[in-house]
């Protein structure tokens, strides 16, 4: 976790001096001329390379195991989304890097619960890295000084109820009946619309702000895009560490057995009753809603 933090102050960094063309965001310090999503890349396989105990790590950009020199038995492999949203670093919104930590050397066959780590490194108006460990309680947020190191500053343990969302491939209501219904809803009840089109910033926000839902769900014409691995498991496991709830709409996003490197899903991030009204709205019911005991009053 430590060299991983050293390379998203890296980034940070680039992030923030990069010059962005139509098609790419380049850096040009000395003799690099790589988009910064590819110099993320390179700098984060590099850090897990120098950790000394990451066994395998693969991402987004480079979606194969690739060994990176350490131990199987108490060693770790690690799954990472370089730079989450870099087609919105040219119009300067909030970009990530997000990753997960499997122990061992498998990254397949295995579910988000098993993650020993997750995190994200969000490069907006301030640079911070959020993450969450197995043995841990809470999730935790570290502001980067202008002298370079981490300050702790935030612990989340609980989200609440409140009304912010985050509606992702909005796209599929047009046929998804019972997306756009629940997009109606909250509508019509006055929900605060927070979304930028970048998947960190707008799951952080739940975390920071500790109540709202984000919604990424698909449809016959505008299939699931997220990645189980890369991304959706990482941050699933930061938002139930934090006190949230995941799903895929029926089931934990952690409790999905990631059988391909490139699994996609629809996914939902937030309080417990958002993700009931979720599950409820899309399927008819939810598995968090505990069963009325007989005789109860309805
Ligand atoms: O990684 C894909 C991504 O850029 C996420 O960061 C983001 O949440 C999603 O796509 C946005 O999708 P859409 O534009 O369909 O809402
Ligand atoms: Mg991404």
């Amino acid at each position: 976790m430590t060299c991983m933090g050293e390379s998203l102050r890296t980034i940070a960094f680039k992030v923030r001096t990069a010059s962005c063309g139509g098609t790419a965001c380049v850096n040009s310090f000395g003799d690099e001329q790589l988009a910064v999503d590819l110099l993320a890349n390179k700098l984060l396989f590099e850090a897990l390379q120098y950790s000394h105990s990451c066994k395998y790590a693969c991402s987004e950009e480079v979606p194969e195991l690739q060994d990176m020199g350490g131990p199987v038995e108490g060693g770790f492999s690690v799954a990472f989304d370089p730079l989450d949203g870099s087609s919105i670093v040219d119009t300067n919104f909030t970009v990530g890097t997000i990753f997960g930590v499997w122990p061992g050397d498998k990254l397949t066959g295995v579910t988000g619960a098993q993650q020993v780590a997750s995190a994200m490194g969000i490069f907006g108006p301030r640079t911070t890295y959020v993450l969450a460990l197995k043995d841990v309680p809470g999730t935790h947020e570290f502001l980067l000084l202008d002298e370079g190191k981490w300050q702790h500053v935030k612990d989340t343990t609980s989200i609440g109820e409140g009304k912010m969302f985050s509606p992702g491939n909005l796209r599929a209501t047009s046929d998804n009946p019972e997306y756009a219904k629940l997009i109606d809803y909250y509508v019509r009840e006055k929900y605060t619309l927070r979304y930028t089109g970048g998947m960190v910033p707008d799951v952080n926000q739940i975390i920071v702000k500790e109540k709202g839902i984000f919604t990424n769900v698909a449809s016959p014409s505008a299939k699931a895009k997220l990645r189980l691995l890369f991304e959706v498991a990482p941050l699933g496991f930061l938002i139930e560490k934090a006190g949230g709830y995941s799903s895929d709409g029926k089931q934990s996003v952690l409790d999905k057995v990631i059988n391909n490197l490139d699994d996609r899903t629809q996914v939902a991030y937030g309080s417990k009753n958002e993700i009931i009204r979720f599950e409820e709205t899309l399927y008819g019911s939810s598995r968090l809603k505990a069963a009325q005991p007989v005789g109860a009053a309805a």
